[in-house]
Formats: C-alpha cells, structure tokens, sequence
C-alpha cells in the first residue's frame, strides 16, 4: 500500500463507462505505460484495484505533473468490468470513489450505460472527468505514441482535427443535456463548476499523461481534507464481491478506504440478515502477476491500510452482500460496531409492503438505485433483495393480488435454475437488464399494455 506519514490516504478512482467502450483497456494502458516507465515493482495490483503511486503518474504525465506540488500519494483505480455496475460502489453515507472517469467512445457517443452512469454520479455527487476514448480511430489519425493530447491534437490535420472536434461537441452536447456544464480540459479554469473533456486513446496512449494530470490536480486541491485519515485505525471499507475460493470457502474481495485491517482481526459485515459478526482467517493480496497460478493465486499478509483492494477469508461469510459494509472491531465495544453496521444497513433499507412487484439485484447499492427509481415511478415494491432470481422468488411473486405485480425485476443478475420455467407455468414475467431506466421503463411499457 502506498502511504504517506502525513496521513493522507491515496484517493479512489473509479472507472466506469458503457460497454466496450474502453474502460478496462485504458486501465491497462496506466498500468503498461508504467511499466515501461520502469517502476513496474512500483505498481500494486489490488483486489478489484491498482494502485499508481506518485512518481509514477508524475513519470508517465512526463512535465504535466511536478510531484513536488503534491502531497497524495498516488491513485487507486478500480476497475468496474461491463457486468458490474457502478452502483456497487458505495460507502458510509454516499460513493466509495472520490473522484470518477467517465469514459465514453468518440464513435458511439453516450449510450444507455453512460447515460445511467451520469444519473449515479449526479446522485452520490461523484466529481467525475470525462476521458473521450479512441481518438485514435479518426481517419487520418496521425499517432504520436504516450503523447500529451494538446501536442498530437495540434499535430492533426484540420480535417481530422474538425472531425474530432464534432464528436467531441457531441459529447460535451450530451453532457449539458444531463445538466452539467463541460469543455476541453485545457479550457477550462476551474474543475469544480466544470467538468473537464479529455480526449484520450487507450490503443496508442495518447492524452494518458493528461487524464492522469487531471485526476492527480483535482484530488489534490479538492479533496485533500477527505484524504486524511487515521492510518492505523480500525478499517472501513465496501464488499465488491462474494466469491466461492476454492481452499477459502466464501470470501470477501473488499476496497478500504478508512484504517487497517489485520490477519487477527474481529470484523462485522453486512449480510442478507443483519450484520454478521466474525473473525478474519486470512487476508490476502495478489501474486505478483509472473507468478500468478490458478492454484495459488494469493499471498497472505498481516496487514493493509486504505486505500486498497483485498480479500478477507472468514467463516459465515454467506449472507455477505456486495455493496455492504465492512468494520474492523479491534479495541471498540462489539455492540458499538454491529450498531454501526446496522445503521449502514438501514439506510439502504428498501420500503416493502404486502402488494408490490419483487426485485433483485446485484449488490445493495444497485438495488437502492433501484428502489430509487421505482419509488420515483411510483411502483410498488413486496420485496427487494441482493442475489438471482430464485425460484422462491416466482412464489413469492405469486402471492400478490393484482396480476400487473406477478413480476419480477432483475438487475445484473441471473435466473437460478427452473426459475424460468416455473415462472412461465405460474404466469410470473420477469424482465433483466443492466440498466435500471430500462427495467423500470420496461415494466412501465408492460403494464400500459395491460391495462390498454
Ligand atoms: P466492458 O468491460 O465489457 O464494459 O468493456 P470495456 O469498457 O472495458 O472495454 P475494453 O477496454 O474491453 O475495450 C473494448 C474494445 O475496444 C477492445 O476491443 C479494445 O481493444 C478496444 N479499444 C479500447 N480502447 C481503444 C482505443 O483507444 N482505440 C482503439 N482503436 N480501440 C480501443
Ligand atoms: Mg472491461
């Protein structure tokens, strides 16, 4: 873990787009051009992160940063694959990312899972860049490998140059349609009232220096203060994941963002039923990546300090929700910080009432989005839960009295099983997606229909 004695915590970034529009590649596009800075020892793989500390986003940001000017230790990106969303990633009382990347392909524009992704932002009030991806595939794209965008922006012909610029108005079009004011990041004076475009190529590097210039610059002159924490208190972080391990049982792949945890630690985690109460086995980071095995793909260690990634092997792990939070006890009260688990968890706490539609999502902060937007329709909610549709989940179904609620929405989860089949027998509809607007939407179309 990357750390600082001044008690700053490294900030989290999350990365989040619609699909393929290039998150993972440019992701692994920091971590490369790293690499090849060589301070490959230098980068952390995470569970669910990567950690770039300070010299070596000053490195590949070449003369765009000065690390004399800056006291955070570095980044730590988390990666949100095409199949998770976004809204997994909260924390105590909003987002668990500090600061966001919103990438968005120049060709395709925003699509369904930007545009949900603005409304997550906008909602837990996420400071965000927009990284315009791909410019590398304009026509005539002249490429200037790892260079500053402003240098091979200008470098361009004005054909390809105005086409660039078109797709980049569309965007920052599109970005004032959801209400909020952007331009091109060299433009722009203050970051906080403006959301700041940075065209970028996750394929040739280009513009990598200056995403990184942003996202470093804006973590350090507006969240300086919530980056300092007691580094060696208790822990504080967020479930990404439940996951089998095989040797493990169930586990927990969890992001810090406050305190440590230890091998010897007493841990609460928010489950299914309540906060569960249990004690680490074994705390595990990654393998360096020239070793990894699938037989033996972690490494044990005493202790991690936030920010970071990991996975938490404990027993009675298998009510644990995704979304969830997590507390070391260590020398507080046990009461005290199930208490505190269970306020975390009430908050999220969806209403229910005897009629109403079920639902079921991937993690909890999917499923408040959820009952959010439901609410907001002014659609009824029987019963609401992280985990894939069941086929109790049909049954359930079945007990309501108006035929418009025999059915089930699910977000980013799968159908377990004959629970398709016993739906289609007991007359139960389920819709999927992975995209809220569009489930609610969906169920709006359907019972129009119905009623027509
Ligand atoms: P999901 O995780 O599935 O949501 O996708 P993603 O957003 O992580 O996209 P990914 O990085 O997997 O990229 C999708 C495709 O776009 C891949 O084929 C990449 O090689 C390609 N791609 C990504 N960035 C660039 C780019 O800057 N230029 C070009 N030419 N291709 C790119
Ligand atoms: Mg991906």
């Amino acid at each position: 873990t990357i750390q600082t004695d001044a008690g700053l915590r490294t900030p989290i970034v999350a990365v989040l787009g619609h699909v393929d529009h290039g998150k993972t590649s440019l992701l692994d596009k920091v971590r490369g051009s790293a690499v090849i800075e060589g301070e490959a020892g230098a980068i952390t793989q995470h569970i669910g992160a990567t950690a770039v500390p300070l010299d070596v986003v000053s490195q590949v940001a070449g003369s765009l940063v000065d690390p004399e000017e800056f006291d955070l230790p570095g980044l730590l990106f988390i990666d949100t694959p095409g199949h998770h969303s976004f809204t997994t990633l909260r924390s105590r009382g909003g987002a668990l990312a500090d600061i966001a990347i919103l990438v968005v392909d120049v060709n395709d524009g925003f699509q369904p899972q930007t545009e949900e992704a603005i409304r997550i932002l906008q909602d837990s009030q996420t400071p965000f860049v927009v990284a315009a991806n791909k410019v590398d595939t304009v026509p005539g794209w002249q490429v200037d490998e790892d260079a500053p965008i402003k240098q091979t922006y200008e470098a361009q012909s004005d054909r390809v140059r105005q086409q660039l610029d078109e797709s980049l108005y569309s965007i920052i079009g599109e970005l004032s349609d959801a209400g909020f004011s952007s331009d091109l990041y060299w433009r722009l004076q203050n970051f906080q009232n403006n959301i700041g475009v940075i065209p970028v190529s996750a394929k040739t590097g280009e513009g990598i220096p200056d995403l990184l210039a942003v996202l470093m610059g804006l973590a350090q002159r507006y969240m300086k203060e919530e980056m300092e924490i007691d580094v060696t208190g208790p822990g504080a972080g967020t479930i990404l994941e439940v996951k089998e391990e095989q040797g493990f049982g169930k586990t927990l792949d969890v992001i810090l963002y406050d305190g440590t945890v230890r091998a010897s630690d007493t841990i609460v985690v928010g489950g299914q039923n309540g906060p569960i109460v249990t004690d680490v086995r074994a705390l595990l980071k990654p393998r360096p990546l020239a070793e990894i095995r699938t037989e033996k793909r972690f490494e044990k260690v005493d202790e991690l300090a936030a920010a970071a990634g990991m996975k938490i092997a404990a027993p009675d792990l298998e009510d644990a929700m995704a979304g969830a939070p997590v507390r070391v006890v260590r020398d507080r009260d046990l009461d005290d910080v199930v208490e505190e688990v269970q306020a975390e968890l009430a908050e999220v706490a969806v209403d229910t009432g005897e009629e109403g539609i079920v639902v079921k999502a991937d993690t909890l902060g999917s499923l408040e989005a959820m009952a959010n937007a439901l609410d907001e329709a002014e659609i009824p909610i029987m019963r609401a839960e992280v985990g894939d549709i069941a086929p109790r989940d049909v049954s359930m179904a079945t007990t309501v009295d108006e035929e418009k609620h025999r059915v089930i929405l699910g977000f980013n989860v799968d159908v377990l099983g004959d629970a398709a089949d016993k739906a289609e027998q007991q007359d139960v509809r389920i819709f999927e997606s992975d995209v809220i607007y569009q489930l609610v939407e969906g169920y709006e179309e359907f019972v129009e229909e119905m009623e027509r």
